[in-house]
């Protein structure tokens, strides 16, 4: 049902902890399922991605997306990680089941939202990037 890549990442998941003084912290749920995920981000002045950390309190799929997820920003410009998808991040995976595409959102979410709180301290715009949700539900509403 997973891919040898996703149970990896569930396994040994990368980069799990936090950053104190984050640059940004982006914290995102699913009222739905009750899973939580932080994303905790470390911008040097050039806006690259130095650090990046996560917490996901949540299922194996959302701890493998969240992972990735890590992965595939770390040493990224701020724009870069933008591109960073949920779609992107499925496909690093080699996939997840359709049941679980909704955990994978979690992961693109919060480092949007990290993203934004990075932004609004440095009273920076980054073009392209819209307002957190605060629950992922209603964009899956949406886009699903
Ligand atoms: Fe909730 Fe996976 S079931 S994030």
């Amino acid at each position: 049902m997973y891919s040898e890549k996703v149970m990896d990442h569930f396994n040994n998941p990368r980069n799990v902890g936090e950053i104190e003084n984050a640059s940004g912290v982006g914290t995102v749920g699913n009222a739905k399922c009750g899973d939580i995920m932080r994303i905790y981000l470390d911008i040097d002045d050039d806006g690259i991605i130095q650090d990046v950390k996560f917490k996901t309190f949540g299922c194996g799929a959302a701890v493998a997306t969240s992972s990735m997820a890590t992965e595939l920003v770390k040493g990224k410009t701020v724009n870069e990680a933008l591109q960073v998808t949920n779609k992107a991040v499925m496909e690093a995976l080699d996939g997840l089941p359709p049941v679980k595409v909704h955990c994978s959102l979690l992961a693109e979410e919060a480092i949007h939202a990290a993203l934004w709180d990075y932004a609004k301290k440095k009273g920076i715009v980054i073009e392209g990037l819209e307002a957190p949700v605060a629950d992922i539900e209603e964009k899956i509403e949406e886009e699903y």
